[in-house]
């Protein structure tokens, strides 16, 4: 690792507090001058780093760069910031983080950009990722290390765990359209893609690359104009109090090592947050689109709906929007587990 790099870690796990040139040149083993220098290229890349005579060095707590050093602090096993890449830009984390499965990167490698030009969102939308102001990070995982009776589970348990960090850090309760979109009072947020890559010789899943999207800081006048009235960010006037880099720790720390519980419980945490149950929703399925009522969501996440005509349906897949004809009908319902 660099010097510039190492400095910075030191840096990030005192943040906040002050450390003197001498102890940091001591903490590894470099001379003062080496020390200096490395400040002198954090600084030029941004870092705000406070000199005060006497006390040393300050990285200010409003410094919101993203690095592997920065998201190191806080995750629950530090071995786990080896496998975690960090880019200024890239056209998706997700397009980046599969390149790396088939390159045999192992469980748990995790691919992260301050911005992205090519973001992809579910059903082949593009997803709005301006730098500097969201997390977009995308987590490659080996099927057979997830303890999920189904893979298909590990979108929901990516949502559950998404959420129970944001309200963990910034006390903001998200909420869930099925299947992952993430919304707070009203408008989108975040976004979960789950695309897999299969083995053809064993026609099972070989890696899955788990990508999230969430808008944090990211202005309402800085979204084009076509999402300003559907899309928003947990802080909409800017200014998150808690940096991207502890969020992405929070997340991976629950995504990889503390989890979200399994199936039932799972389940039952994923609906706690899921508000369209009792809504007027629209269906679409492939070029099909049709009114019901979202009735109820299965221990495989599957979600029952009801027509006007009053049959059911279990939906595996699909997109589901809220109908402008919307009824509330939570008192009618009659959970299944
Ligand atoms: C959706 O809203 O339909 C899903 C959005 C997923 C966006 C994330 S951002 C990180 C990762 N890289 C991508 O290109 N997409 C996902």
């Amino acid at each position: 690792m660099s010097t510039k790099r190492l400095v910075l870690e030191v840096l990030e796990k005192n943040r906040g507090n002050s450390i003197s040139g001498e102890e940091i040149a001591g903490a590894l083993h470099l001379s003062r001058n080496m020390i200096w220098r490395a400040i002198r290229e954090l600084r030029e890349e941004g870092y705000q780093i406070e000199a005060v005579t006497k006390r040393g060095y300050r990285l200010t707590g409003e410094n919101d760069i993203l690095s592997a050093e920065g998201i190191k602090p806080f995750l629950l096993f530090a071995d786990a910031a080896e496998n975690i890449y960090v880019y200024p830009t890239m056209d998706s984390t997700n397009r980046e983080a599969k390149a790396q499965a088939v390159n045999r990167a192992v469980h748990g490698t995790v691919i992260l950009s301050d911005g992205q030009t090519g973001g992809r969102g579910r059903q082949g939308r593009a997803f709005f990722s301006p730098p500097g102001s969201g997390l977009y990070l995308s987590i490659v995982l080996r099927a057979e290390e997830m303890n999920f009776s189904s893979p298909t589970d590990i979108t929901f348990h990516a949502a559950v765990c998404v959420c129970e960090a944001v309200e963990s850090l910034y006390g903001l309760k998200l909420a869930i359209k099925w299947v992952n979109d993430l919304f707070l009072e009203g408008k989108k947020v975040g976004g979960i893609l789950t695309e897999a890559i299969t083995d053809l010789e064993s026609r099972s899943l070989s890696e899955i690359i788990l990508g999230i999207g969430l808008n944090v800081c990211t202005r309402q006048e800085d979204f084009p104009e076509e999402l300003r009235e559907t899309a928003g960010s947990l802080y909409p006037e800017g200014g998150a109090p808690v940096t991207r880099n502890r969020l992405a720790a929070e997340i991976l720390n629950r995504v990889l090592f503390s989890g979200a519980g399994e199936g039932k419980e799972l389940f039952r945490r994923y609906k706690e947050r899921l508000f369209i149950l009792g809504q007027r929703i629209i269906v679409k399925q492939g070029r099909d689109q049709y009114e019901a009522t979202a009735l109820n969501i299965t221990e495989k996440g599957s979600l029952i709906v009801q027509t006007p005509d009053g049959k059911k349906q279990t939906l595996s897949s699909g997109e589901v929007s809220i109908s402008p004809t919307f009824v509330d009908r939570k008192n009618e319902l009659s959970p299944i587990f």
